[in-house]
């Protein structure tokens, strides 16, 4: 099932609409699942410029067993955000299924997706993220457990397409996940030991979605929002995932949604637009409201810099809103650039 056509015109077919198991599908434009960035405060943004399925960060199966309180509050997520999928990473296919279940009972999430892709040591040194690329038996021994343990809710994986360049897995792997009773698979065709250097091999994606009758969602390199039209159409994709371009950019959503519909593309944000999005319209309430506000002002940081990026005077200005020391001075320096007093232009 294709739903993206490519000729003179490229439209998203409202009729035939994506599902991942039996959750619908609103538009084929995912946000990635990235630690530190992908928490309630971004999703909610992103959701809100029309990603179709928002992710959250890699969650360990361990911490959720042993209801670590730091590793349980990354879970929790608002009904605003559905559909929504938890994604959780681990070695250890008992524990796997456990942790599955905890999250199903308390959380109740609309997907739960495995994580095999983190090319980390830290994780992939004890077993689990993209360790399981080296080993597809215990990939799909912890897959069919989770898929057990979760009857009611759609299973789903996010890879990487082999260890290294000579131990591709694809379409192998695909194959063997679809028939443990995976609802779908994201892959990010880069290998392990690629880390993010050179291109995402996109072909990998089309023989993917050649080999498997489940939905097949892309992921990497694309940065541009036309970059995801060419991934569809030369991929056959049922769905894109946004990892990096979404940082500071949650507008990414709408804009591909406006191709996808054949529209123009919208103007980009100004300065002004930007930093109403950092303050008021509110990425750094939201993160207050869910971490406090000294976690909340930390975590702002990197954001800040991602959304400012580009502007000019970008640098002097990520170095006062990174060295403001408290809520009121983060604010005053906001303010400051939204009324013009530093630079003017894109506002
Ligand atoms: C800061 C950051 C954190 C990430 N964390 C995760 C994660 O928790 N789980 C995961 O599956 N992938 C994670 N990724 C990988 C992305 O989901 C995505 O696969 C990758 O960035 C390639 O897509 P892109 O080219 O659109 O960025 C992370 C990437 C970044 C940049």
């Amino acid at each position: 099932m294709n739903h993206i056509t490519c000729c003179s015109k490229i439209t998203w077919m409202e009729h035939n609409q994506l599902h991942i198991g039996d959750v619908k599908i609103e538009s084929p434009v995912f946000l990635a699942p990235m630690a530190g960035v992908t928490d309630y405060s971004f999703r909610i943004l992103c959701k809100e410029q029309g990603a179709g399925v928002v992710y959250s960060e890699f969650v360990s199966a361990h911490g959720i067993i042993r209801e670590n309180v730091k590793t349980l509050n990354m879970i929790r997520f608002g009904a605003s955000e559905r559909p929504i999928g938890i994604q959780i990473f681990g070695d250890n296919p008992e524990v796997m299924a456990a942790a599955a279940q905890y999250v199903v009972e308390k959380f109740d999430p609309d997907i739960l997706d495995i994580n095999y892709g983190c090319p980390v040591p830290k994780v992939t040194r004890k077993g689990a993220g993209s360790a399981a690329l080296r080993n597809l038996d215990l990939m799909e021994e912890i897959t069919a457990a989770v898929v057990t343990a979760i009857p009611g809710t759609p299973v789903t994986v996010k890879m990487r397409a082999g260890w290294d360049s000579k131990s591709i897995v694809i379409p192998e792997a695909g194959v063997r996940l679809e028939k443990t009773g995976v609802k779908a698979i994201t892959l990010h065709p880069r290998t392990t030991k690629q880390t993010y250097r050179k291109q995402a091999d996109w072909s990998l994606i089309k023989l993917l979605k050649e080999s498997v009758s489940i939905p097949v969602i892309g992921n990497g390199d694309v940065i541009q929002p036309r970059d995801a039209l060419r991934m569809f159409a030369e991929t056959g994709c049922d769905a894109v995932m946004i990892g990096r371009a979404a940082l500071g950019n949650p507008w990414f959503f709408r804009d591909v949604m406006a191709l996808l519909k054949g529209q123009p593309l919208p103007p980009p944000p100004s300065l002004r637009g930007k930093i109403s999005a950092c303050q008021r319209q509110r990425h750094l309430e939201l993160l207050i409201e869910s971490h406090g506000e000294k976690t909340g002002i930390n975590l702002m940081r990197k954001h800040f810099g991602w959304y400012l990026k580009g502007f000019p005077g970008a640098a002097s200005i990520r170095k006062r809103l990174v060295t403001a020391v408290n809520l009121d001075a983060i604010k005053e320096e906001l303010d400051s650039l939204k009324h013009g007093n530093v630079i003017s232009v894109g506002a």
